[in-house]
């Protein structure tokens, strides 16, 4: 993406009337030695990047705290990593976050307040398979569960103390095979533990355990349960964020793609898009996903200027991003399929590490739809399978469980491929091998007054979610607005 058009600083980008005014100011210039205008420090107070939850509650607490503020989005919509589609027949469809974690939780109280419904959705009524063949499979039976869900408590408890002995080097994978070889564990034993160490770690962080941090992995707030999901939809979030900014004058551009970010003027920022338009303020909050300041400027990320801190570079290179791809399945509404709401399965050698774990919200929402998810290295799709395949692939894995007659060709389909989205490169942050357990602090960290950070990554409490991105908007808000009263 060359960025080659020149910056107009403190010009309101691409309006006839800045770009004829510029020459004739600067033949006066010599003749009137301006002072600096009162406004001379930006166009607005204040710019933001990104137009996700934590985007949007940051303009609108910026707003309310009294700052002109217009917000820089590079896709044609809002709500980044909300996306959900409102269908007729499937009601809200989520391509991107889902449920609600734990309560209480900021969301719940905004949903209480808007009235809006939650359908309560628990990590409860699941079943257990593992695949045989590719048209078999068989039910883990409830002495295996049990064994199984032992063995992992005992695992947790060993990787605690691990956590506590060990240096920042190591990764998560080295714990668990550390475990097993001190347990001396059986086959069967070590294909429990695989099962449960997958369920239960690599698809809620999406990333595998060779890619977590052993001490950093899991720190964040407890989970205290009560999981639920918004029925009209998630993007009820951001549109509500939006439409209350709107309201207190915020500026939402769409289609506006961030190239550079030059704060080397040290009163002021300059955000240029890739088409070349400069925007100018007093300072900007940068809420990019960490995929996006990962990314080299010619795979599409963003160059600052002069580069930020090596504390701030630190936790970028050592943040990861982990990715979580669905595949959403409708099905005929007469379909005698899963009466489960989750589905955890063993796949075969042959799976590529995909369809390990299914999701129905039929009992939820009452719309037959199967999510198939796959997360960390399976999620990757390294060898390119068509949408195609993906779908003909889950629905395979379904009929070897509940039987071809119980589950009909599905009559609609969605894949999504996160990790290929170049305004976000993955699904949500971890905590990789190598961390210090700062970074996230360091993420959020200010730069001077100037740039402010805020985004799920740089969550401390609860990182990776909703409430983690909207809280990390207010902060960088709030001290926004102590540092320009
Ligand atoms: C598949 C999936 C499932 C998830 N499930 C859940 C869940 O169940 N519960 C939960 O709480 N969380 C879940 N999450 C995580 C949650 O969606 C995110 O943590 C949250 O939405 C992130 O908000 P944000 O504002 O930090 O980032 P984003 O929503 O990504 O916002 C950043 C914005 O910046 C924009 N942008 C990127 N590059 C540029 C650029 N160069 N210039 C201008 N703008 C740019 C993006 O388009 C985006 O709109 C899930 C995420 C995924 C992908
Ligand atoms: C953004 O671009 C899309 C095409 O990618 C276009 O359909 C849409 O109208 C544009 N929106 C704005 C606000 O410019
Ligand atoms: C889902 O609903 C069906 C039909 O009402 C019921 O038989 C089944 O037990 C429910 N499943 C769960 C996991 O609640």
């Amino acid at each position: 993406m060359p960025t080659a058009a020149p910056r107009r600083r403190g010009w309101r980008a691409g309006t006839a009337r800045a770009a004829a005014a510029a020459p004739l100011l600067l033949l006066l210039a010599p003749l009137i030695a301006a002072p600096r205008p009162a406004a001379a420090a930006g166009e607005v107070d204040a710019i933001v990047i990104g137009a996700g939850v934590a985007g949007l509650k940051a303009a609108l607490d910026l707003a309310t705290g009294g700052n002109s503020v217009t917000v820089l989005e590079a896709r044609p919509r809002t709500g980044g990593r909300i996306h959900t589609l409102n269908d007729p027949r499937w009601g809200a469809v989520e391509l991107g976050a889902q449920w609600i974690h734990g309560q209480p939780n900021v969301l719940t109280d905004l949903c209480k307040e808007r009235g809006w419904k939650r359908l309560p959705s628990d990590l409860v009524g699941g079943v257990g398979y593992e695949a045989t063949s590719q048209t078999t499979a068989k039910e883990i039976t409830d002495a295996q569960w049990t064994a199984w869900e032992k063995l992992f408590s005992d695992l947790e408890e060993r990787i605690e103390v691990l956590q506590e002995e060990s240096s920042d080097g190591k990764n998560l994978a080295w714990g668990v095979k550390k475990f097993i070889r001190e347990e001396d564990l059986t086959d069967s034993q070590i294909k429990g533990v695989d099962f449960m160490v997958n369920q239960e770690w690599v698809q809620e962080y999406a990333a595998s355990t060779k890619r977590l941090s052993l001490n950093w992995f899991d720190n964040d707030a407890e989970d205290l349960g009560g999981d639920s999901i918004i029925e009209r939809g998630y993007s009820a979030v951001p549109d509500d964020l939006l439409s209350q900014a709107r309201a207190k004058g915020v500026k939402v551009l769409l289609n506006q793609t961030v190239a550079e970010v030059d704060y080397s003027e040290g009163d002021s920022v300059v955000v240029t898009t890739t088409d070349g338009q400069a925007y100018t303020a007093s300072f900007a909050v940068v809420t990019l996903p960490l995929g996006v300041l990962q990314a080299k400027k010619r795979d599409g990320g963003v160059a600052f200027s002069p580069r930020l801190p090596s504390t701030k570079r630190r936790a970028i290179k050592n943040l990861k991003m982990g990715v979580l791809n669905k595949v959403i399945l409708g099905f005929p509404d007469s379909a005698k399929w899963t009466q489960y709401n989750w589905v955890d399965r063993i796949p075969l050698p042959t799976d590529a590490g995909r369809w390990r774990e299914f999701f129905s919200l039929r009992n939820i929402t009452g719309k037959p739809l199967i999510v198939a998810f796959n997360a960390g290295d399976a999620a990757l799709y390294g060898d390119d399978p068509s949408d195609e395949t993906l779908v003909a692939d889950a629905v395979s894995a379904l009929r070897a469980m509940f039987g071809a007659d119980n589950i009909p060709d599905p009559d609609y389909s969605l894949v999504t491929r996160w990790h290929q989205d170049p305004y976000t490169f993955g699904s949500y942050s971890v905590v990789a091998a190598g961390a210090k357990g700062t970074e996230r602090k360091d993420l959020a960290a200010p730069v001077g007054k100037l740039l402010y950070f805020a985004g799920e990554a740089a969550d401390v409490d609860y990182p990776s979610t909703v409430q983690g991105a909207w809280l990390s908007g207010a902060a960088a808000a709030k001290a926004a607005v102590l540092d320009h009263p």
